[in-house]
């Protein structure tokens, strides 16, 4: 299978006011195409700054990533990125900040009207596509911003804990959607999650970070059929698989 993710090597020095911060030392790892691919790993380890860079937003220090065998050195292009926090443009519409990403990229914005409908349909805001960010619960912002990140149709989503401000229920909701959008676009996902559930639910396989300076501890392929249900998590591989990443995370001397 090909290759669409490869990191390796990869290290990132910060060097600000306050002095150097190592965020990552010899990050290896490959995600597949198509592959679901999560990383947890404990607070202030990297993981934004890993995805950053991989999006090809920030430079590192050491090491480098390809994706689709090509080596990154500025803003990967056929790429979908989900923020921590939506970082919608307050001046546009709901509608106006999903259809931003197809206008950046100059495709025929009446074309990707009824896409962006259907998308804000399926992320359950219809009705609210010509109010302002303002006006929504920072749940229903957010679900915006995954929108926005699949108007154009990306073949690699990167999510960078896409549902952490989302309640209990609308989280099982989007993660179920998340795997349609996923089974259904065969789309490569990388995805990080402070929540070991979701990533066992989720992922192919998940990827251990130590804290920072982060790096790879382990990888943990999870073996449970797909699709996945609900049920799934009621199942011994799964309630196998959970503990053991967690304990992976406290042999790291964190956990949240
Ligand atoms: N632009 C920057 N300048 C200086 N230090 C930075 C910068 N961006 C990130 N850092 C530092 O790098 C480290 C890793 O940050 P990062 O945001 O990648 O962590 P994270 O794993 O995503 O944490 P969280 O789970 O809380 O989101 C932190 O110590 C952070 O303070
Ligand atoms: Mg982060």
């Amino acid at each position: 299978m090909q290759t669409t993710i490869l990191v390796e090597n990869l290290s990132m020095v910060f060097n600000s006011n306050e002095g150097m911060v190592h965020a990552l030392e010899k990050v290896d790892f490959g995600a597949r195409q198509g592959e679901f691919f999560s990383i947890v790993g404990p607070s202030g380890c990297g993981k934004s700054t890993l995805l950053r860079i991989i999006a090809g937003l920030l430079v590192p220090t050491g090491g480098g990533i390809a994706v689709n065998g090509t080596l990154v050195v500025g803003p990967t292009p056929d790429v979908g990125i989900v923020f921590q926090n939506p970082v919608l443009m307050s001046w546009r519409t709901i509608l106006g900040n999903v259809l931003l990403q197809a206008e950046v990229r100059r495709l025929n914005i009446k074309e990707y009207r009824p896409r962006a409908m259907d998308l804000l349909k399926m992320v359950g805001l219809s009705g609210f596509e010509d109010r302002y960010p303002y006006q929504l619960s920072g749940g229903m912002q957010q679900r915006a911003s995954i929108c926005r990140a699949l108007i154009h149709d990306p073949s690699l989503l990167l999510m960078d804990e896409p549902f952490g401000a989302l309640d209990a229920l609308t989280r099982e909701r989007m993660n179920l959607e998340l795997l349609r959008i996923w089974r259904e676009s065969r789309k490569t996902i990388l995805f990080i999650t402070h929540s070991i559930p979701e990533a066992v639910f989720l992922s192919d396989r998940v990827a251990v970070m130590s804290p920072r300076p982060g790096h790879i501890e382990e990888i943990v392929p999870v073996d449970l059929p797909r699709p996945r249900v609900m049920r799934t998590m009621e199942t011994q591989e799964f309630t196998r698989l959970v503990p053991r990443i967690r304990r992976l995370l406290r042999q790291e001397g964190s956990i949240d």
